[in-house]
């Protein structure tokens, strides 16, 4: 391994395991083949646009069809323009058109063990509905509306419902505070709120209607605000006779409605006609923004549009998931994250495929609720993100042996790199060393999945995203713009637009600008670094930012932490640079332990054991045991905030999207 100039990184990772589909599930799959990939890959890179025109024209409705697949005014996209069609249409009508109103679209359990199933004509009946409550508070095509709910089915219905009129919406995940509210409704323009009185999580009814009253004292665009009664679990369940469970809590909080400017959900429902016909609308017709945090500066308002998000997220559920009729999909993704957006709601149902929508947190009552729910429910494919499957290691095996998961075919992830550890742990206590993985690599502006195994067609590699998925074109490069060699590291970049990707910041032009496309002229910068095999496979390398330079050497985040993870006594870990005048940066680790004392003993036994993993340059100089790691609300480790303590600073940057602010007092606290 030599030092390199120009940026690149130097990979240490050495991962050799492989696993082929098993036999029986490519014979079943939409692609059976490498072969069948590589096919499909090279006829949609020879010609890209004309590759996901032929696609639109089957998979969406269209009231009028487009006359032009792309119009690239770099950085502005275009797709699919001239063209008319509507998100809500080809996720309801379409599939009832096609005769699956009977289908069951939502299955839905709440925290505390109510649940709620919704076929596609009762969801399409209440969009419906909910689209003509929107329509007489004044909403129309263009307004902004934002969303501040738990994960209840009325959340989609609230979506689908704005689709459906044209209106754009803007969902903050029920966890950020009346502040983050009311910046990105102030950012937005918002016309409307639409919240609950309250949410359940661990057990707790937490007072979000509470939270929206403060944010809308800030909010000066927002005129009028719909609150569902949650805390009831009212609404559809008691309509329908459809619910079952403790389907009567009492609101834990009394909500303050303000006359004239807050309305019940189910009042304004109780008069709303079903009758609703879909707007038709432009492609490129904004559907929705969605708030995402940089590590500096203020959140970005990612806009995505009509028609090439609702294609991009469709497909990519049937390739990645390779959907079949008879699955049951469970994304855990909260909705207020784009994960929820493309595959809770937007890709799962425009294929016409059944969810499941789970409200709380996964060890309420008891760390077995997802295997208890998968086995409940028998759910097929099961996709979450790393810092769960962490958690549930550290959790032990005992709460997922209790429960059946013999139903499950498929398996995926999302939102950091996966340790090849975990991934291990992940295949054969969830997987049953039967399920395929799908390490699934994307981003809230790339609207949906970039790189995955196709499970039927590509062998997967423990911590490799494996490869593009068709029609996307990725490359490696340089600060420079110049390509990177196989195995370097580099900056991760997109060299094609595609129909899935953001069209701007809200408000932002300059912004979108200068983020994306000003570092690496002509392509879309990720922001993340990464590198591609001798097979043609990528591995995401971490943020660009969170590189370290130890010794001329830049080394990568992820492969420091999954030698850790490697070792049988630790759950987490998280590596960063720590200023040091020989090496240029010292390699500091945070780690999280699932076993064994945190003493002197194990420090050394962890660094010898990094050394011998991936080499002495990586080893780490400073271990610090820690209970806890920081984490954004989506579960991201901030790596950012760790840098700042292993340097000695007093203040730590924003913390605003911090999800466990104590987490940062312990750390200090665990210092010796
Ligand atoms: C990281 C989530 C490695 C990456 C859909 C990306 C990943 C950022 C993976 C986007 C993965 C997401 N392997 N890293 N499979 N998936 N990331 O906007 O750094 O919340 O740029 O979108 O998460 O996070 P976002």
């Amino acid at each position: 391994m030599a030092a390199v100039a120009g940026g690149q990184i130097d990979s240490v990772m050495q991962e050799k395991r492989l696993f082929p589909p098993p036999k029986e599930f490519a014979a079943k799959a939409r692609i059976k083949s490498l072969e069948e990939y590589q096919e499909l890959w090279d006829q949609a890179a020879a010609d890209p646009p004309k590759f996901w025109a032929d696609l639109a024209r089957d998979e969406l409705h269209w009231f009028q069809p487009f006359e032009r697949p792309l119009v690239w005014k770099e950085p502005f996209a275009e797709w699919f323009a001239g063209g008319k069609t509507n998100v809500s249409y080809n996720c309801l009508d379409r599939n009832l058109a096609a005769g699956l109103g009977d289908r069951t679209a939502i299955l839905w359990e709440g925290e505390p063990g109510d649940s709620r199933k919704l076929t596609y004509a009762e969801l399409h009946r209440e969009v419906c509905k909910f689209a003509n409550v929107l329509k007489s508070l004044g909403i129309t095509s263009g307004d902004r509306v934002s969303i501040y709910m738990p994960m209840v089915p009325e959340l989609a219905i609230a979506m689908l419902a704005c689709a459906r009129i044209g209106a754009i919406h803007s969902i903050i995940f029920a966890g950020f505070s009346a502040e983050a509210i009311a910046e990105r409704n102030r950012d937005a323009e918002a016309k409307l709120q639409i919240a609950a009185d309250t949410g359940w999580r661990r057990g707790k009814a937490l007072p979000l209607k509470e939270t929206v009253d403060e944010a809308l004292a800030k909010s000066p665009t927002v005129q009028k605000c719909i609150v569902l009664r949650r805390g009831a679990v009212a609404g559809l369940s008691e309509a329908d006779g459809a619910g079952s469970g403790p389907g009567s809590q009492t609101p834990a909080t009394v909500v303050s409605m303000q006359a004239g400017r807050d309305f019940w959900w189910h009042e304004l429902m109780e008069k709303a006609s079903a009758e609703c016909p879909a707007a038709s609308m432009d492609s490129e017709a904004p559907l929705f923004i969605l708030y995402t945090s940089g590590s500096t500066g203020k959140p970005k308002g990612i806009k995505h549009t009509t028609a090439g998000y609702n294609l991009y997220a469709k497909k990519t559920f049937q390739w990645v998931f390779d959907h079949r009729d008879d699955d049951i999909f469970w994304c855990t993704a909260d909705i207020g994250w784009v994960t929820g957006h493309s595959y809770v709601v937007y890709g799962p149902l425009s294929a016409g495929a059944t969810v499941l929508m789970y409200e709380g947190a996964p060890n309420h009552p008891d760390e077995s609720r997802f295997w208890q729910l998968i086995e409940k429910y028998k759910v097929t494919i099961f996709y979450t993100a790393p810092t769960a499957i962490r958690a549930f290691i550290k959790w032990g095996d005992q709460h997922v042996k209790k429960h059946d998961l013999s139903s499950l075919r498929l398996l995926g992830t999302v939102g950091e790199g996966i340790n090849p550890e975990a991934w291990m742990w992940y295949h054969r206590v969830i997987g049953g060393e039967r399920c395929p993985i799908v390490d699934t690599w994307w981003q809230t502006e790339t609207g949906g999945i970039m790189m995955s195994p196709l499970p039927g067609a590509i062998p997967t590699k423990p911590g490799s995203c494996t490869k593009p998925l068709p029609g996307i074109i990725p490359e490696i490069v340089t600060p420079s713009g110049q390509p990177v060699g196989k195995n370097q590291g580099g900056w991760l970049v997109m060299t094609h637009p595609w129909p899935g990707m953001l069209r701007g910041i809200w408000g932002d032009d300059d912004r979108y600008k200068e983020v994306y496309w000003s570092k690496v002229p002509g392509k879309y910068l990720a922001g993340d670094n990464a590198r591609c095999d001798d097979d043609g496979y990528y591995w995401i390398m971490g943020r660009i930012d969170d590189v370290l330079n130890v010794s001329g050497h830049r080394l990568s985040t992820i492969e420091i932490e999954s030698a850790l993870v490697s070792h049988p006594s630790v759950a987490e870990a998280a590596a960063v640079g720590r200023p040091d005048e020989l090496k240029g940066e010292a390699v500091a680790v945070f780690v999280t332990l699932r076993s064994g004392e945190p003493n002197d003993a194990l420090r050394e036994q962890l660094k010898k054991h990094v050394r011998h993993e991936i080499g002495a340059l990586a080893q780490p100089d400073d271990i610090r045991f820690t209970g806890a790691l920081p984490k954004t609300r989506s579960g991201k480790i901030m790596r950012r905030l760790l840098r700042d303590i292993a340097a000695g600073k007093e203040t730590v940057g924003d913390t605003t999207t911090l999800e466990d602010y104590s987490v940062l007092a312990k750390i200090r606290g665990d210092e010796e």
